[in-house]
């Protein structure tokens, strides 16, 4: 595993790192609390040292398996997790207030409730789960970000940005106040690095790559006729039999154009994302021993070469279907 440096946090986090919202059950049904311990330790073992929850991911479910698997590491585990909005609405919608979403006391209780569901003392990274730029001026999330630094109930502080907008994040990160930003970065969603890559590279701020596989669409096994269990996120997020044929029409030819490239689909796409220096870090979700060795395992491969990168430029695609 190789590791690259948070931003100016200076933490030496693993270029793979684990996403641990399927873990949480409930919005990811199918899997088991025995196959998340088993794929957390395995990931442990490969090197891999940071993980990404949040106190919504199963209701606080997510954060105890990471708290557990945490306790009974060795080495130095890094754990990041979220804050819900209060008024539990993703994403921000422009117009709502701060005092709805991120009241200041409301982003304090939250983060002691992390770190109980984790049993830890400190957060590595506490982040606001959702962001709207209408509150940059606010001083709620100031106030917070600086008094949990100051009590020692965070180390540092940063913000997941709404679905395929990476540039709200432009003027925050200008504050010099954001320490991380979580954001989308797929080969179908290329849109950060036009300007929030540069920024970040230039303001020493740590970058989260989420969502590399697309929910599973750049796993390469979505089909015209693919079903998702009861009560799935994915069930909703590829809720149309369109959704489903358009996601076949844009990854087989992507997968035609990648014969003869060494690797899964899903690896070269994680491999596409660690080919931005501005990645500090991405982050797919893990539910089973078997993925956590084949995204480890892209560490070593290192960047995509030029001409593979750019097969790969072509198959951007501006969609999104969290609306
Ligand atoms: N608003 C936010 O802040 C927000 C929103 C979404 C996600 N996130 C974060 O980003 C993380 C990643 O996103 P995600 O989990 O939603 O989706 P994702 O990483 O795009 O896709 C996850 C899917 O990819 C599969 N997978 C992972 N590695 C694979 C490999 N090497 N080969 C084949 N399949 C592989 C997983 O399989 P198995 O599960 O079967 O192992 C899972 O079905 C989350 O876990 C969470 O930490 C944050």
């Amino acid at each position: 595993m190789r590791f690259r440096t948070l931003g100016k946090t200076g933490l030496e986090i693993s270029e793979v790192g684990y996403g641990a919202w399927g873990i949480g059950g409930k919005q990811w049904q199918g899997g088991n609390d025995t196959d998340s311990l088993a794929a957390l330790r395995r990931a442990l073992e490969l090197g891999l040292n940071f993980i990404d929850t949040a106190l919504a991911y199963g209701e606080g479910h997510s954060e105890q398996l990471v708290g557990q698997i945490v306790r009974e590491a060795p080495g130095k585990v890094y754990v990041a997790s979220k804050v819900p909005p209060k008024n539990l609405k993703w994403p921000a919608q422009a117009g709502i207030g701060i005092d709805q979403v991120f009241p200041y006391e409301y982003v304090v209780k939250c983060t002691e409730k992390s770190l109980r569901n984790l049993q830890m003392e400190t957060l590595d990274l506490q982040q606001l789960h959702v962001w709207n730029p209408e509150w940059l001026e606010r001083d709620e999330w100031r106030r917070a970000a600086e008094d949990l630094k100051k009590s020692g109930k965070i180390r540092h502080f940063g913000l997941s940005l709404n679905n395929h907008e990476p540039d709200s994040a432009l003027d925050v990160i200008k504050t010099g106040l954001i320490d991380a930003v979580q954001v989308i970065y797929n080969v179908f969603d290329q849109l950060p690095e036009a300007n929030l890559f540069p920024l970040c590279v230039e303001r020493g701020v740590g970058v989260l790559a989420r969502v590399p596989l697309d929910e599973g669409a750049l796993t390469g096994t979505i089909t015209e006729d693919s079903a998702f269990p009861e009560g799935d996120f994915r069930g909703w997020y590829f809720r149309t039999k369109d959704r489903l044929r358009d996601v076949v029409a844009h990854v087989d030819p992507l997968k035609k154009d990648l014969t003869g490239v060494a690797g899964t689909l899903p690896e070269i796409a994680l491999r596409f994302c660690l080919t931005a220096p501005a990645v500090s870090t991405v982050i797919p979700g893990m539910r089973r021993v078997s993925t956590v060795e084949s995204s480890c395992g892209v560490s070593k491969t290192g960047p995509l070469p030029a001409d593979v990168m750019a097969i790969l430029r072509r198959h951007a695609w501006n969609k999104n279907y969290y609306d």
